[in-house]
């Protein structure tokens, strides 16, 4: 995955639970990378994997949910990082449709080497709306939790679920966005 994701990381935790936290996990991870992330550089996705599995040893909590706030926080640092253009879709739906067609496409032209999920948007009505998250990393929590850093954004209440989950034994993953 691209550095900016592991320096996030490591901002979140740092804020959450202070920089001698981070430097205990990066002692015990003991990380080819030795956990020193630049923004440009390019990491083994197992290294976050590794990372999350200590922070869930550590604090006690699922790594659902630890996925799950990683993404909440994350989004405004996506938002401020984001492609001209980026910025001016206002609601959910339309900003989640925006990041499979346009969004992620030019993170991807200016980092051919990013590995970014594919959307496939399955239904939508006013108030709803599902799509398959496909992506070999299985992040499907983490991308629920940006939905949630989204609706903050856009001043939207939004609750999000999954209908079929691989971690559940599905066969695919499908989130499930409602506006409540
Ligand atoms: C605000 C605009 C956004 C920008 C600039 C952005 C950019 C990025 C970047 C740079 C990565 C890392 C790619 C890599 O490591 O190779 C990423 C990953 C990811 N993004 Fe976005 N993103 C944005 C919005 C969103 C939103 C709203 C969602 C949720 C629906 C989302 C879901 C994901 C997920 C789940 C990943 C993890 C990789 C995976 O699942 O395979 N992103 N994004």
């Amino acid at each position: 995955m691209k550095g900016i994701v592991f320096v996030k990381f490591n901002d979140f935790i740092e804020e959450l639970w202070g920089d001698e936290f981070w430097d205990e996990l990066l002692d015990e991870a003991e990380l080819p990378s030795e956990g020193i992330y630049t923004t440009v550089g390019t990491y083994d996705d197992q290294e976050l994997f590794t990372l999350i599995g200590l922070v869930v040893d550590k604090k006690n909590i699922s790594a659902k949910d630890a996925q799950f706030a990683f993404g909440k926080w994350v989004f405004k640092e996506l938002y401020n990082l984001a492609p001209p253009g980026a910025h001016d879709f206002k609601d959910v739906f339309e900003f989640l449709r925006a990041v499979q067609y346009f969004i992620h496409v030019e993170v991807k032209k200016l980092n051919p080497d990013a590995l970014l999920p594919e959307f496939e948007f399955l239904s939508e009505t006013p108030n709803q709306l599902s799509f398959h998250y496909q992506s070999p990393r299985k992040l499907c929590y983490f991308c629920e939790g940006i939905v949630h850093g989204l609706a903050e954004h856009t001043g939207q209440e939004v609750k999000v679920s999954q209908s079929e989950c691989e971690h559940e034994g599905d066969q695919r993953c499908v989130i499930e966005v409602e506006k409540v």
